[in-house]
């Protein structure tokens, strides 16, 4: 296993419309494997191909419980909720929900993005299998997160001009002032 070098806004490969994995063989599940461990490393809920500069439709998912009023706060157990998709597709979507997201690759910024309160998936499991299912919570907030990065769309692609210009701002500003530091 190894670490990957997640890419950071702006790079220009983060618009990358991934490709089709047509074999899923063990270089992919090796690719897995790398993404998986690099999502844990750098603290995330998900991970997509894209963000490691790998043009393969391949995302790694982590999402944590959500805790509703009959259960118990549970800590997150990791590994417990860990999927891998490979060429994952939006089958279905319904109704609408507004979470507040960031991005491994625009670290420390976030807003508020409007999706999908649920949605159907399809896709390969790391063995080749075909799998479908549904997703609600923030489950079907990072599907479709991680599933616009395999598309070359960031979380702020996904905001009014208005707000996405202010962001971009606010990101161009925060770059500039790292760069001097240096
Ligand atoms: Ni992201």
């Amino acid at each position: 296993m190894a670490l990957l070098t997640i890419i950071k806004y702006p790079d220009p490969f983060l618009k990358t419309k991934t490709a089709l994995v047509k074999n899923v063989d063990d270089s992919i599940r090796e690719l897995i494997s790398d993404m998986v461990e690099t999502m844990y490393y750098a603290k995330g809920i998900g991970l997509a191909a894209t963000q490691v500069g790998v043009d393969k439709r391949i995302v790694v998912l982590d999402v944590p419980n959500r805790r509703t009023d009959d259960e118990e706060d549970e800590k997150p157990v990791k590994g417990k909720n860990l999927i891998a998709l490979i060429n994952p597709e939006i089958i279905e979507a319904e109704g609408t929900t507004v979470y507040e997201e960031g991005c491994l690759s625009i670290p420390g910024f976030t807003a508020d993005v409007e999706r999908a309160a649920k949605v159907r998936i399809k896709a390969l499991n790391r063995n080749g299998e075909p799998i479908s299912f549904e997703a609600g919570g923030l489950f079907a907030i990072a599907l479709q997160h991680e599933i616009d990065h395999l598309d070359g769309i960031l979380f702020i692609d996904r905001l009014s001009r208005l707000k996405r210009e202010m962001i971009k701002r606010k990101i161009k500003k925060a770059l500039e002032s790292e760069e001097r530091a240096l």
